[in-house]
């Protein structure tokens, strides 16, 4: 399926609402399928969601206030959950969570954007402007590689 600009819109989702994708996403063929973050339905929390044209959901994002720990000054928003269905990644959804995401950021006087970023997925991040820092890990739920990745709006 080939996307053409304007099939995909972006909304704000509940908690309930982006945990089927991420299962199916996130933790395809994984032991664990644990796919409810703590912090999930925070009031400070917010889930951005990609529709198509027929009202699927196509795409997941979660964004938290959570403190980049290496610089606990700023004001930190944590990505999380990021995940495109399969068969339509590739085609720019997910770099359209990724500026709602930064437009949410902006406009509410976040200083700082991180993630734990798959390595698989490090590149998407990179050429969204994200840094890569730090050594590498083991995440425990997936138990994939990862590093974090940051966006500074503000230092
Ligand atoms: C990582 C992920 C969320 C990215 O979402 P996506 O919708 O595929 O993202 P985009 O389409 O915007 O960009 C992905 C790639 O497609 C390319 N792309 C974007 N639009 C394109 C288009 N119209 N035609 C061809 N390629 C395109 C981008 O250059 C990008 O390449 P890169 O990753 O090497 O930088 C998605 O691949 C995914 O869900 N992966 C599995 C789960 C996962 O790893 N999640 C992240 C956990 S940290």
């Amino acid at each position: 399926m080939n996307l053409r600009n304007g099939d995909i819109h972006i909304r704000v989702m509940t908690y309930l609402e982006v945990r089927p994708l991420r299962l199916e996403v996130l933790r395809a063929g994984m032991v664990n399928q644990t796919v409810e973050f703590d912090g999930d339905d925070e009031v400070t929390t917010v889930h951005l969601g990609a529709f198509d044209q027929d009202g699927n959901n196509v795409g997941v994002s979660t964004w938290m206030k959570r403190a980049f720990s290496p610089e606990p000054d700023l004001t930190g928003l944590q990505l999380r959950g990021m995940a495109t269905a399969v068969h339509l990644q590739s085609q720019g959804i997910g770099g359209l969570l990724l500026d709602a995401g930064l437009k949410h950021a902006q406009k509410n006087g976040f200083d700082v954007i991180w993630a734990n970023a798959r390595d698989a997925a490090l590149n998407f991040y990179n050429r969204h402007g994200y840094i890569t820092i730090g050594e590498g890990f083991i995440e425990t739920v997936t138990q994939l590689p990862h590093h974090k990745v940051v966006k500074y709006l503000r230092r």
